[in-house]
């Protein structure tokens, strides 16, 4: 436990972990077949965190696929051995200062299994549920996924028993309900759950944030600083590039948001609650005394009163932020968001030498405590 007087520092501005593989920035390269392998990434490693190579086809259902695709004039990777360049393209990916994934079409389960038993836990397992071309549909794999969400998942839990990190690309607006997925997929084992959110916005984000705590990798146009920081304070933990996954977009938008978390800490903190912030925001809401947003909310996520206010006055005993005896509430946990105005804060801040950007800190942790309550650990999680 800390103590109060020496706040926790990260000097990794964004803190970010996959299954415990360090993330060095919240952008991922998201897969383009026949275009992004391991030589893609290694010109991009310098700005991105992760990278998602693919997709390969692994079965002879989807590789009939992929060649009719190709023969269609669609750029494909058709290895002869998909084990063995899977093998080769791992090695190359495992040198490179990114957390790799592989994007792969697979008709069965069984498929998935036989490439992971081969290729091993070096690389992410990322299950293409998004391409919707006829070929592979009909095949069993790509977007039919979506629309059979148990064999999904079915797909999933079968990599997750193998150890293995699980991804799952998804287009937004394609299966029944988002949300639900995302949750079904988390229950199953996923870690990720990468949306295309093709025209929609963030308000997706949110609701599927708000349904569970599945890392959100937020795909679609992300190449403006200001789109990406609307993911992020919706509940993204990382954006993807595909098409403008050029090294110039990918060099700015890394150094626009890490100049934002040296600067503000947090780098994907939520808006306050009632400004249409996600359930992490709890983390900045006040004791329940008004006719607010925060009542109902405890009400969705099955928490009384009683309840929110031990949880949160537990998880900051012991830190910094448990004092604050002119704040409102008299602790800095009941605190709003260093963006809303607030001298009494700041002047507490001041006082107590902490810096806002240390505040966001422990205000981050404050919302993973909130999170882990709301969404306790799957039964088989051992990941921590
Ligand atoms: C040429 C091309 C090939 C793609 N191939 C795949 C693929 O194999 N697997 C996959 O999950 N997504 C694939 N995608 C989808 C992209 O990863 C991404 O979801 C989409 O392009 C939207 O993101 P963007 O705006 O960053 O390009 C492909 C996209 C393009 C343009
Ligand atoms: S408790 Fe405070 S911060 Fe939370 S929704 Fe209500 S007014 Fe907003
Ligand atoms: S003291 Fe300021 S920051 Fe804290 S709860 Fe009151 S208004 Fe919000």
């Amino acid at each position: 436990m800390p103590s109060p007087s020496r706040p926790i520092v990260h000097s990794d501005p964004f803190d970010l972990s996959v299954d415990g593989r360090a993330v060095k920035t919240p952008i991922a390269i998201a897969s383009m077949a026949g275009t992004v392998d391991a030589a893609y990434v290694a010109e991009r490693a310098g700005h991105v965190g992760m990278a998602f190579i693919g997709g390969y086809s692994v079965d002879p259902p989807t590789i009939a696929a992929s060649r009719q695709m190709a023969e269609g004039g669609r750029c494909e990777f058709l290895p002869g051995d998909p084990v063995a360049e899977l093998t080769r393209q791992a090695d190359l990916l495992s040198a490179l200062p990114v957390v790799g994934g592989v994007n792969l079409r697979a008709s069965s389960p069984e498929a998935l299994v036989a490439i992971a038993q081969a290729v091993g836990d070096r690389v992410i397992y990322e299950i293409d549920a998004h391409c919707r071309q006829a070929p592979m549909t009909a095949a069993g794999a790509g977007e039919y996924l979506l629309h059979h969400t148990d064999r999904l998942a079915e797909m999933v839990r079968a990599l997750a028993s193998e150890g293995v990190t699980v991804s799952v690309k998804v287009r937004a607006g394609m299966a029944e309900n988002d949300p639900r997925l995302a949750r079904q997929l988390w229950e199953a084992g996923a870690t990720l759950f990468h949306i295309d959110l093709m025209d929609g916005g963030y308000a997706k984000i949110r609701q599927i944030r708000n349904a569970s705590p599945i890392m959100i990798i937020a795909n679609n146009s992300m190449q403006s600083f200001d789109r990406v920081m609307e993911m992020f304070s919706h509940g993204a933990d990382l954006v993807s590039l595909a098409r403008r996954s050029d090294p110039e977009t990918l060099a700015g938008i890394d150094a626009a948001i890490t100049r934002y978390a040296k600067e503000f800490g947090w780098y994907n903190a939520p808006k306050q609650l009632c400004r249409g912030g996600d359930v992490r925001a709890l983390t900045f809401c006040c004791l329940p005394v008004k006719d607010c947003p925060l009542l109902p909310t405890l009400q969705k996520i099955g928490l009384s009163r009683e309840e929110y206010v031990k949880l949160k006055r537990e998880s900051v005993q012991g830190t910094p932020i448990q004092d604050g005896a002119y704040t409102c509430f008299g602790s800095l946990a009941w605190c709003c968001k260093v963006s809303s105005p607030c001298l009494l804060r700041d002047a507490t801040l001041d006082q107590m030498k902490i810096s806002k950007k240390q505040y966001m800190e422990e205000k981050r942790r404050l919302s993973r405590a909130i999170m882990a309550r709301v969404f306790p650990p799957r039964d088989n999680d051992d990941s921590g």
